[in-house]
């Protein structure tokens, strides 16, 4: 069994889910981000033999479903997959009946879907942790991620600010409200009409502490000025597929390039979650530039699911 005593705050989220980044509170997300870090280190090691994690993917994925497998590899446990098109989920069996079931099987489920109110539905029906792998509204295992990467690069992230430039969707949701959380002000530059959803922002400025803002603007320049993270991602998320050339119209002047990023400060950093499209949402240059550390970020799934599963699963 891991022992999490060096954690304090992670003993509460044993069993939990972690459907959206404000499952958690600042103090657990610190100490996921800390747990994370010891594990990277080699400082810890936890033992989940015995343990399995269900894997339902139902959109595409590199990062999210190799990193949780490889994840409960090193941490002795296993995975399987669970895809639709291999289940009865494809042919349509219910998520009430598909959750109980696989509650008798495995100790956890990681679910990429579309809605969120189909995860919430697994989580309700499960009797086991069930972790948001990416839905339309959120994006929370990514969020780990990325702030340990922030961590890395400046060794604390409170007060630092964050800009992302692009669709205001799950990635960008996430991140406001685990920045929040971590007290990172967040800015979020997009063009009008795809600013990230009301509800999300409010619930984000309602988590951040005095000082902390959570801000949406209209113009790339005013959006990275100063910024100590600049990231973004795709203009179509899986699912807008058919509004892929409406949205590079709306999107023209929002590339994240190296003009933005000499707008920021010195030492920031540049970011992505992947896959990206290189001359749309960001430039080769600002991908391979020496600000870029968008594939420690990719490793950092990596560190920051075993920390997770770890908490979840002890
Ligand atoms: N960033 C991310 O979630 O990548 P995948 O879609 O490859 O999992
Ligand atoms: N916003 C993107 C993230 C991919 C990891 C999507 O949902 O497709």
């Amino acid at each position: 069994m891991a022992a999490l005593s060096g954690y304090p705050s992670l003993a509460d989220l044993s069993g939990h889910d972690f459907l959206s980044s404000a499952d958690v509170s600042g103090e657990q997300t610190t100490a996921l981000l800390d747990l994370a870090a010891d594990l990277k280190a080699g400082r810890m090691s936890i033992d989940l033999s015995g343990k399995v994690l269900g894997l339902i993917f139902s959109k595409a994925s590199t990062r999210t479903r190799v990193s949780f497998t490889v994840a409960m590899a090193r941490l002795g446990g296993q995975t399987i997959d669970l895809n639709p098109q291999v289940s009865q989920v494809g042919r349509g069996e219910p998520v009430a009946d598909t959750a109980r079931v696989l509650s008798r099987y495995v100790d956890a489920l990681s679910i990429r879907t579309f809605a969120q109110e189909e995860l919430e539905e697994y989580a309700h029906w499960a009797s086991i942790p069930v972790v948001n792998a990416l839905t339309d509204l959120e994006h929370p295992c990514q969020a780990l991620a990325d702030y340990l990467t922030l961590r890395e690069a400046f060794g604390a992230v409170d007060g630092l600010t964050l800009s992302y430039v692009g669709d205001g969707n799950n990635v960008a949701h996430s991140l406001m409200l685990c920045g929040a959380l971590l007290g990172v002000n967040v800015r979020i530059g997009c063009p009008q009409g795809y600013a990230p959803s009301e509800a999300v922002l409010q619930q984000s400025r309602a988590l951040a502490g005095e000082g902390c803002s959570i801000e949406v603007v209209h113009d790339p320049v005013s959006a990275v000025r100063g910024a100590h993270a600049l990231y973004t991602d795709v203009w179509a998320s899986m699912g807008q597929e058919e509004e892929k050339g409406e949205r590079k119209q709306a999107f023209s002047g929002w590339c994240l390039n190296e003009d933005l990023v000499a707008e920021a400060d010195a030492r920031a950093i540049v970011l992505h979650c992947l896959p990206a499209y290189r001359g749309l949402e960001i430039s080769s240059g600002a991908m391979e530039g020496s600000s870029s550390r968008i594939f420690d970020q990719a490793e950092n799934r990596l560190h920051a699911q075993q920390a997770l599963l770890a908490a979840l699963l002890s």
